[in-house]
């Protein structure tokens, strides 16, 4: 892409873990960086807190922010659906039902609204828009007690897939993907392995891949992330992950 410091990027989940090394990694290149989380400690972008388990205030906020910037302001606008909620690693009829409702809308029905949103705000913009679904091998393997996360990230993964076929169709339309930033050292593998193996069989193998070094700090992992996002041909395969040559 072009000079960063005429890009706009709004990342989700941006206060911690990968979020935040990516949009940390972005607001240094100089770019426009925006965050969305509940918390927002203190960072070199701006920041809304909010709770994206009720993403609609949030999507149509997004879409009268965006509504105010003149078309040609940047030359790149990017969103990145980084946040995410994991339940409790345990069979699905185990797991409390607000904690499952959670799950879903942080998951999939934000980075649905706001992609939606996002699309529509900057339908007539001059620059190149991007959307990147933060997914996961899980969308794409299944694993027992993690009912939830799974269906969340396929979704995530196939919605990618619809998206682009509809952006293909549009002037100027977004190159959009679902990629898989690989395992990243952060609160949501410490919530894997803490969890109670009686629940969750797959327990022990998140364990062996932090005792054998296996993580990508978030900082590694995030460079990786915006080294796929800035490839040329991103949004050629609307489903990825950045180990893909
Ligand atoms: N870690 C891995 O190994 C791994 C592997 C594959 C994919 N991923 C994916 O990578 C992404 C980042 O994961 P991570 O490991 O960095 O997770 P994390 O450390 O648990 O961070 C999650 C982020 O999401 C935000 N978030 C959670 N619930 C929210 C809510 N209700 N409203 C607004 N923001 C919310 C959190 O912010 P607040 O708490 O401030 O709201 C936080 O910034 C996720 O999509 C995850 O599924 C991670």
């Amino acid at each position: 892409m072009t000079d960063p410091t005429c890009h706009l990027y709004i990342v989700t989940g941006a206060s911690r873990g990968l979020g935040r090394a990516i949009a940390t990694q972005l607001a240094a290149s100089g770019a426009t960086v925006l965050g969305l989380s509940r918390q927002a400690p203190p960072a070199e972008f701006e920041q809304w807190t909010c709770n994206l388990a009720d993403p609609l205030p949030v999507a149509v906020r997004l879409g009268v922010w965006l509504g105010a910037f003149e078309p040609g302001r940047f030359s790149a606008a990017v969103l990145i659906n980084n946040a995410a909620m994991l339940a409790d690693p345990r069979p699905l009829a185990d797991v409390d039902l607000e904690e499952l409702s959670a799950t879903t809308r942080v998951g999939l029905e934000a980075p649905l609204l706001l992609s939606a949103a996002f699309l529509r705000a900057t339908r007539g913009w001059t620059g190149q828009r991007r959307v990147l679904h933060i997914s996961s091998g899980l969308g794409r393997r299944a694993m027992a007690s993690q009912g939830p996360y799974c269906a969340v990230k396929a979704g995530l993964d196939h919605l990618a897939r619809a998206q682009a076929l509809e952006e293909a169709q549009q002037p100027n339309g977004a190159k959009v993907c679902s990629l898989a930033p690989g395992v990243v050292d952060t609160d949501m593998q410490i919530q894997l392995r803490g969890a109670d193996p009686q629940g969750f069989p797959d327990r022990d193998a998140f364990v062996q891949m932090k005792t054998s070094g296996r993580l990508d700090s978030p900082s590694t992992a995030a460079g990786k992330v915006i080294a796929y996002l800035t490839r040329a041909d991103f949004g050629a395969n609307p489903v990825a992950d950045v180990r893909d040559p």
